[in-house]
């Protein structure tokens, strides 16, 4: 096998070996970025005064060549390949000659995956603010639909207090804009150049790195040559904003597998978003969403892994660092998919607001009639422990707080009065909490405005 590096060498490398150390399996993903990187880097050396512009023409339609193989799935790949640089690279002088050989002047490969991988994470994360718009635009959908649908909201999972679906949805909502935000800030931190790095040292023909990062689409250009070819923070940046989402959807499928439960039937998931049982003909799976909140798992530990490849790394480049891309690859390819389903899966989604309303039982109305007392003057806390014994009372009875009596209240404190009634209701309740984020009327206009200003939702 005849390797780019084989000079020094009086033995080939080990089959096995080859096998081990080659990252063509799974970097070959990279070879757009790496021909951008070439042809830049052909142009580049121009005007360091390595090549004549018709040698740096005869590369780049050389390059071209080269991508049009991989475009069109003609490109062979040889044994000796031993990732997606060297196999380019060997192509290209195949196709045009030994006047391809000039184009490795002054580069690394360390410098050049470093560019190549950073291409490649921005157009991901380019691609995931997609996706993640279109989850957005589907819960802002399923929010709008059902904005003031009345349903128990929980902490503990316990009956807390009343919030509507519209709420609720919302709430999954900003997670997603936070996503997003994390999304722009990790692409802000890929996008520097490494490019004239060389091995480590610097390049030492007089090469424009600006010049080469603005042709590339890079916003700035890195100022140390060592860390340029070292740092990965941009993967662990990237693996993090990945692992977060994940949990998001995770979170959101939880919720709604048990919302889909016949314990809640709050929700109905779509056929075509369910499976059932080979063996229990009644069933109807929640597969979907239970695969999704399983494949958090990978994503939080794609992470952790590359974490824990970094850690302990002596500058500059080590070869750890190839592992740098199959945890990246896998993350994306995971929310590629999660995220489309997901959106599907709201998109499709019955809600079911016969089934909320039966679990609106009066106890969630508990911290309205504290609040009542609260207006008329007494002490929360005070208002609190009086509401606490009318809970009491109505259990011992076995009914719910409204079916007591205004004596009965009375009883327990004299300052109840005829006007309790308007508080022991549920549409009273969701209207007292009208607060900017609150679950009232109004204030769910205001954030259901906000969310599509925030997603685009109907921007022509
Ligand atoms: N395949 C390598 C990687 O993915 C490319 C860089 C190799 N550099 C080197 N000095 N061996 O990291």
């Amino acid at each position: 096998m005849s390797k780019l590096w084989g000079g020094r060498f009086s033995r080939q490398i080990d089959e096995l070996v080859h096998h081990f150390n080659e990252s063509l399996t799974f970097d070959r993903r990279l070879y757009d970025e790496d021909i951008n990187g070439s042809v830049a880097w052909a142009r580049g050396l121009v005007g360091a005064g390595v090549l004549t512009a018709d040698e740096a023409e005869t590369i780049v339609a050389g390059l071209e060549q080269v991508r049009d193989e991989f475009d069109s799935g003609t490109f062979v790949y040889e044994p000796a390949d031993e990732d997606i640089h060297s196999a380019v690279e060997r192509r290209l002088t195949e196709l045009i000659g030994p006047v391809g050989g000039k184009l490795h002047t002054g580069r690394s490969r360390n410098d050049q995956v470093a560019t190549d991988f950073r291409l490649w994470v921005m157009r991901a994360c380019d691609e995931l603010d997609g996706h993640l718009q279109q989850l957005q635009q589907a819960l802002v959908g399923s929010a709008e639909a059902h904005l003031h649908v009345p349903l128990p909201g929980y902490t503990h999972l316990q009956h807390a207090q009343p919030i509507t679906w519209g709420h609720w949805a919302l709430s999954h909502f900003w997670p997603l804009a936070r996503d997003r935000e994390r999304l722009g800030q990790a692409r802000g931190r890929t996008a520097v150049s490494p490019l004239g790095a060389a091995a480590l040292a610097g390049c030492a023909f007089p090469i424009d790195r600006d010049g080469l990062a603005q042709a590339l689409g890079f916003e700035g250009i890195t100022p140390n040559s060592l860390d340029a070819v070292s740092d990965r923070d941009f993967v662990a940046d990237f693996l993090y904003v990945a692992a977060m989402i994940g949990l998001h959807m995770s979170r959101i499928s939880e919720q709604l597998i048990l919302y889909s439960t016949a314990e809640f039937r709050f929700v109905r998931i779509d056929d075509g978003y369910s499976t059932g049982s080979s063996i229990m003909p009644q069933k109807k799976n929640a597969d979907t969403l239970e695969l999704t909140r399983g494949k958090s798992g990978r994503l939080l530990g794609n992470l952790a892994g590359m974490l824990a490849t970094l850690k302990g790394l002596p500058s500059t480049y080590d070869k750890d660092l190839q592992e740098d891309k199959e945890p990246v690859f896998d993350a994306f390819d995971t929310l590629c998919v999660v995220l489309p389903v997901m959106a599907g899966l709201i998109d499709t989604l019955t809600i079911n607001p016969q089934h909320m309303a039966v679990q609106l039982e009066s106890g969630l109305l508990a911290t309205d009639l504290a609040d009542y007392l609260a207006k008329k003057g007494m002490p929360f806390r005070e208002a609190h422990g009086v509401v606490g014994r009318i809970v009491r009372l109505a259990e011992e009875r076995g009914v719910e707080i409204t079916a007591l009596s205004l004596g009965d209240l009375q009883q327990v404190n004299p300052t109840f009065q005829a006007d309790v009634v308007s508080v022991l209701d549920v549409k009273a309740s969701l209207a007292s909490r009208a607060v900017p984020g609150g679950t009232a009327p109004e204030a769910l206009a205001a954030q259901l405005q906000a969310a599509k200003e925030a997603c685009g939702f109907n921007a022509a």
